[in-house]
């Protein structure tokens, strides 16, 4: 694709330009004219090494490359600071159809192989239900483990599960004594969610609760055989919630190692900081103390109850002995921005130059422009399943009314109302709020995930009725500008994915997906495909099918489902 276009016109021009080709290959970039040519060199960086301005320098370049007469080149100009090629169609050509033979793998790279990196993403906190804030945390993380598999990154998928705390041995106690109270059969999250707040209630009446509970998580961690059976019951029912909505989501951790996991743990992590003369006391409590302006990170309790942060510290330091990451990345949001620093900060101060590989993937808030009914439960709370039934339940009506001969109505709708919130939240730079507008989200025309899988659906639509077999090649150069520039644009899925990689940006890639849309709308006006002469027929079909075929990866690559039909 275009890192190997990219690579082959500097390999063949870096002995004439004295400059390395690695250097000429990062140098080259597309055109922000599109009329300019395929690929521009800017000259500004040579200026100086050749003393000379830019605009001639550009001009003896390409002169020099003209008289190579490159196989890969079709001609070379100047113009001011730049020079502009434009690449023989045939080359370009080749290397989509090559790029096409493993349509599985299309836009991916190596430089990942023989790296693990962790990421830790959606872990929800047992008990509750999941709200739209792990939407986020969900579908973030699970396209930025799609984009590390991309790149050849050996990936593991982690979930960091929030079962440990002392509110599970508030609940414990609660299921113990007021368990026969509530049915945990027709909607076991609702009976959780119900005992905690009573346990609250009447904590404020009574004091005593709040000791019975503290005395509950005690035996928790000393691994009380009847409250642990409490506990597991607690988490069983929440990972059955959980899964269904992971599974609807098309999400899969590879590894569960919640909380709980660290307990026996923390005791010798807790001696490691000790050692290394980190942990103090302070009003009763131990804390590391990270410099004056910034919260001392508390790592026991008075009561000697362990935190969040000790647990998180005993994790990364398992990410990296023994899961051997890399990179270790945390998907949550904003609001856990000071707990994150202060662990990577503790780890430093532990000694662990491996800290710099740990990041916390950040995300910003959802803010809805029309809460319509999602508001109806207490607290404002917005939940994740009640997004996704609104948005599958839109579609379905659409669709019944669109197109009510479509088989596999329940299906589509599912897949298109679910990759609509999908694709919505993925569109905006995570570290950005998302306005959440219905309307927008669920559109067929607009910048939305229906509207790039209708495109895929039209694309299948357009083969279908040519319905031929269309041969691995080009047989005929398509020369209209509108031809060119779907074509680069296609070219250009791997440097997307390396990019949206970079920065743990998966908003690069959708927005690089409508584009594409864009551009193969604007050649699908353009260009006839049916009844015309073979070869050109068969040559623009060709494209419609890299279209289908990138669009499809993108969107896989960002956890959407693309249906035959809609
Ligand atoms: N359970 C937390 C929450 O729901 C997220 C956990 C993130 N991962 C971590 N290692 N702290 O907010």
């Amino acid at each position: 694709m275009l890192t190997d276009i990219k690579n082959k016109i500097a390999q063949k021009l870096s002995p004439h330009l004295d400059v390395g080709d690695e250097e000429l290959a990062s140098l080259l970039e597309i055109p922000k004219n599109f009329q300019h040519g395929d690929l521009a060199l800017p000259i500004f960086f040579l200026a100086k090494k050749l003393r000379k301005a830019p605009p001639q320098i550009a001009i003896e370049i390409s002169e020099k490359v003209n008289a190579l007469d490159l196989p890969e080149i079709e001609s070379v100009n100047a113009l001011s600071g730049f020079v502009n090629f434009k690449l023989k169609w045939s080359f370009m050509a080749d290397n989509l159809i090559s790029a096409m033979q493993d349509p599985l793998k299309i836009g991916f790279s190596k430089k990942g192989v023989g790296k693990t990196l962790v990421i830790d993403f959606s872990s929800p906190n047992v008990a509750k239900r999941m709200t739209v804030g792990h939407l986020r945390a969900t579908v973030i993380g699970q396209s930025i483990y799609n984009l590390a598999k991309s790149q050849s990154y050996k990936v593991i998928g982690l979930n960091h599960l929030g079962d440990w705390g002392t509110q599970f041995g508030k609940l414990a106690w609660a299921m113990d004594n007021w368990g026969s109270d509530y049915s945990l059969d027709s909607d076991p999250m609702r009976a959780l969610t119900e005992m905690y707040v009573r346990f609250h209630d009447e904590a404020e009446k009574n004091p005593e609760l709040e000791k019975q509970g503290a005395a509950y998580f005690r035996r928790l961690e000393a691994g009380d055989e009847n409250v642990v059976q409490l506990w597991k019951k607690i988490v069983e029912l929440s990972m059955a919630d959980y899964n269904r909505l992971w599974k609807l989501l098309g999400v899969k951790h590879d590894l569960v190692l919640g909380e709980s996991f660290y307990n026996d743990q923390l005791k010798p992590t807790e001696k490691l900081l000790e050692d290394k003369n980190l942990l103090e006391e302070s009003e009763g409590a131990m804390v590391v103390k990270l410099g004056d302006d910034k919260p001392p990170c508390l790592i026991r309790k008075t009561d000697g109850a362990s935190l969040y942060a000790t647990r998180d510290i005993a994790s990364a330091i398992y990410r990296h002995d023994v899961l051997k990451a890399d990179l270790n990345l945390y998907v949550t949001g904003q609001e856990q921005t000071l707990h994150f620093q202060q662990v990577f900060e503790v780890l430093k101060k532990m000694g662990f130059d491996w800290a710099e590989s740990c990041h916390h993937i950040s995300f910003g808030l959802y803010r809805f422009k029309d809460i319509g009914k999602m508001s109806t439960r207490k607290g404002n709370v917005i939940h994740l399943e009640d997004v996704l039934n609104r948005a599958i339940d839109t579609i379905q009506k659409v669709i019944d009314q669109k197109n009510p001969e479509l088989v596999d109505r329940k299906k589509i709708a599912e897949q298109v109302g679910v990759g609509a919130v999908i694709f919505n939240d993925l569109l905006n730079d995570r570290t950005k709020n998302v306005e959440f507008d219905w309307d927008r989200a669920l559109s067929f025309e607009g910048d939305s995930g229906p509207y790039v899988q209708y495109v895929v659906v039209r694309c299948k639509s357009i083969l279908r009725k040519y319905n031929r077999n269309l041969p691995n090649k080009f047989d005929v150069e398509l020369e209209s500008p509108e031809e060119r520039e779907l074509m680069l644009k296609l070219l250009s899925l791997d440097e997307v994915l390396v990019q949206s990689f970079k920065g743990f940006k998966p908003h690069i890639l959708a927005n690089y997906l409508l584009d594409v849309c864009r551009v193969y709308n604007q050649f699908y006006h353009k260009c006839r495909i049916l009844d015309q002469e073979e070869s050109l027929a068969n040559a623009r079909a060709k494209l419609v099918e890299a279209t289908e075929v990138i669009l499809i990866q993108g969107l896989k690559i960002l956890n959407i489902q693309s249906p035959e039909f809609m």
